[in-house]
């Protein structure tokens, strides 16, 4: 694996994507919206993932314009892995190619509660569901290399725990805990995905956004971190800077055979010494597949 070069900082990401597919999940606010508009306007096939239909259909017109005839909705809770598997097929099947796949659905909510097949929300819908995407839609990825996987990390992954007597944090849940242990979790993923798709010409690298201000993320966690929230708002970054960042690891030629690497504002950063154990990320990724396992 390379460690990409640093590219000096320009304000807009420049590449022409026509003709590329790329799926951006949680496209309907955040980030992720801001990334799939970013994606439509360089001329990318942009397939938008939400949970909700209408509020999908109202961020295509809205980012749209013109071009919203290139995007194309896929519409999925990814709390359920079903779903998460029934979205993968589709998107195998209506596009014959994928080039980027943005992993960036999440959700911080601070608080405890179990999907329908039985897991802990946050550890589903931050982790799981991504695992599963990404490895449903290898294939696809394969076919259109050079591809990229992008997903969407935090620096909360320092402050998580892989306990695989306790995975889903639901021993000991504090909500902090198990944001952080999913986000430490899809680290792991994507190291291990980008040991195990060497020479195939398909990278798997984190982005890191910062804080960025002004997403719904953490809208339902306890007032002292919203405190925090609005002290911290003058030295956040916006939606749209986060995706600037997230589209140039889509698309500099620099980062084409890159893999592995953990992005913060377009450079490489070590991520925790846990995140880059792969003994560590072998067992999670068997344990992973042993969980996924249950839902078929
Ligand atoms: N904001 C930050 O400071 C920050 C910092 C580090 C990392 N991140 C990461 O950046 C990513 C995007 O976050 P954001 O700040 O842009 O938050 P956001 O505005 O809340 O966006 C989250 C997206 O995920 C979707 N989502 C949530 N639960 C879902 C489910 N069960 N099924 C399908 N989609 C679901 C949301 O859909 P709905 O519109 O339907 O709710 C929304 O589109 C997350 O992975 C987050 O952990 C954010």
């Amino acid at each position: 694996m390379k460690r990409p070069q640093e590219s000096a900082r320009t304000d807009v990401v420049t590449a022409d994507l026509t003709g590329k597919v790329a799926l951006v999940t949680g496209a309907t606010s955040g980030i992720g919206k801001d990334t799939a508009r970013q994606l439509v306007a360089r001329g990318a096939e942009v397939i938008l993932s939400g949970r909700d239909q209408t509020r999908a259909a109202a961020v295509r017109d809205e980012i749209g314009g013109r071009s919203a005839d290139r995007i194309h909705l896929l519409i999925a809770d990814l709390s359920s892995m079903a779903r998460v598997s029934r979205m993968a097929q589709e998107a195998a099947g209506r596009f014959g190619r994928l080039d980027v796949l943005v992993n960036n659905a999440g959700i911080d909510t601070g608080q405890q509660r179990t999907t329908a097949d039985g897991f802990e929300m946050t550890f589903a819908v931050n982790y799981l569901a991504p695992f599963l995407l990404t490895t449903l839609l290898l294939d696809l990825l394969r076919r259109s290399a050079p591809s990229r996987v992008l997903t969407i990390a935090s620096g909360g992954h320092r402050g998580g725990t892989i306990d695989f007597d306790d995975l889903q944090s639901q021993r000991h849940f504090g909500g902090q805990r198990a944001y952080n242990t999913s986000k430490l979790a899809l680290v792991l993923f994507t190291y291990e995905l980008a040991r195990r798709l060497r020479d195939e010409h398909v990278s798997a690298n984190c982005v890191d956004p910062g804080f960025v201000r002004g997403t719904n993320i953490g809208q339902d966690i306890a007032a002292g971190y919203r405190l925090v929230g609005a002290l911290m708002w003058p030295f956040m970054t916006s939606p749209s800077k986060a995706a600037e960042d997230v589209v140039w690891a889509a698309t500099d030629p620099a980062l084409t055979d890159v893999s592995g690497v953990y992005l913060k504002r377009r450079k490489h950063i070590q991520s925790s010494a846990d995140s880059r154990d792969p003994q560590l990320a072998a067992r999670l990724w068997d344990a992973t597949e042993q969980l996924l396992a249950t839902t078929r």
